[in-house]
């Protein structure tokens, strides 16, 4: 018979709830974004978005369960975002899953934000086989990560200041571009040379880390300097570049590192065009495959989540109701951390 499980998300400024059937399905999908509302502030302002999760999570759930027509005791187990993210939007998906869990007596599993992208990924393509290298690439993640099979993640590289999606958000207010900027900046670069400004990649000697923060203060320069003739068309794709040409450079590089022979993106910088244009160009050149999910499970989605608990409850692991809330947990090293399918 077929499990369906109940997903939940929270982390950050989406309000999302999923049913999935099986770990393969999207049955459900209801996600509410707070953008606009952090729109006037430039940024997610985090007490704000865990007001805004109180008032939203019961009704997005309501709307998934009647989008799945199925009424709470076929659910198998609810799923829900604990770790990492911000901490009172987290406590909000978490206190509703409990609570659900406790009411329909279903287990209850905790889901790293990060492994659930990985899952978007395997649920859009669902010829992506283990072993894979993500690059999850959000506003606040920039992680390439190992997947060898289910619990078994590892972190190849990683941003050491800011993440890709926060840069291009912090260099389209210096633009003068709302926020989102990642959306905003694509849009202007479509009718930009990318070559018309000369921004700094930063290589890193070789290493699979990533490093911004530079790029962001080398935009803030050249909008100083900034010459009469000057296009916010130019800057946007000069900027749009220097970020994807490190980001593709790097997962090919992780992905021949580490043997493997698929690619796949994740998280909502993976929604850019000329990201997703150049990814799937360099793996070819590199004889690999490569998966680049929808928008819609590119972004913060319940659904993934619920995929990424589904090996867990198959194999009947269940965290009940002492699971922690966590703002910040890393995935381990490649070679150096634990692995195992207790820590999905
Ligand atoms: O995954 P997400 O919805 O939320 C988290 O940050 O966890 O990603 C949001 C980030 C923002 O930084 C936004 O500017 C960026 O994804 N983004 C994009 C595009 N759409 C969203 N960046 C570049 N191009 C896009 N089309
Ligand atoms: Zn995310």
């Amino acid at each position: 018979m077929s499990m369906f499980v109940l997903g939940i998300e929270t982390s950050c400024d989406e309000t999302s709830a999923a049913v999935v059937q099986d770990g393969r399905t999207v049955v459900s999908s209801v996600v509410a974004s707070q953008s606009d509302l952090h729109a006037r502030w430039g940024g997610v302002v985090p007490e704000v978005a865990s007001r805004m999760h109180v008032e939203r999570v019961l009704p997005v759930v309501i709307e998934a369960l009647e989008g799945a027509s199925i009424q709470p005791s076929r659910v198998s187990a609810v799923a829900v975002t604990n770790r990492p993210g911000l901490i009172g939007a987290l406590v909000v998906g978490v206190a509703c899953a409990k609570a659900l869990s406790y009411a329909w007596r279903v287990p209850l599993l905790g889901v790293h934000h990060v492994v659930a992208h990985l899952y978007a990924a395997m649920l859009a393509d669902p010829g992506l086989d283990f072993p894979f290298v993500c690059l999850v690439v959000s506003g606040g993640h920039t992680e390439l990560i190992l997947a060898e099979g289910h619990g078994m993640w590892s972190v190849v590289g990683r941003t050491r200041d800011d993440a890709a999606g926060e840069c291009l958000d912090k260099s389209a207010r210096l633009l003068g571009l709302p926020y989102p900027g990642g959306p905003a900046v694509e849009e202007l670069a479509l009718a930009g040379d990318p070559r018309a400004v000369a921004l700094p990649r930063a290589w890193l000697d070789g290493a699979l880390d990533f490093s911004f923060s530079g790029l962001k203060t080398a935009v803030a320069r050249a909008v100083k300097r900034a010459q009469p003739g000057f296009r916010l068309e130019d800057m946007a794709a000069s900027l749009q570049a220097a970020v994807v040409d490190v980001l593709v450079a790097k997962t090919v590089a992780a992905a021949r590192l580490a043997g493997v022979g698929r690619v796949a993106l994740g998280g909502g910088v993976a929604a850019n065009g000329a990201l997703a244009a150049g990814m799937e160009a360099a793996c070819k050149a590199a004889h690999l495959t490569c998966s680049v999910p929808p928008r819609d499970l590119c972004t913060d989605n319940a659904a993934m989540v619920a995929a990424a608990a589904f090996p867990r409850l198959a194999v009947g692991q269940d965290d009940g109701l002492g699971l922690d809330t966590v703002a910040t947990e890393y995935l381990p090293l490649w070679g150096r951390g634990e692995i195992g399918l207790e820590r999905a």
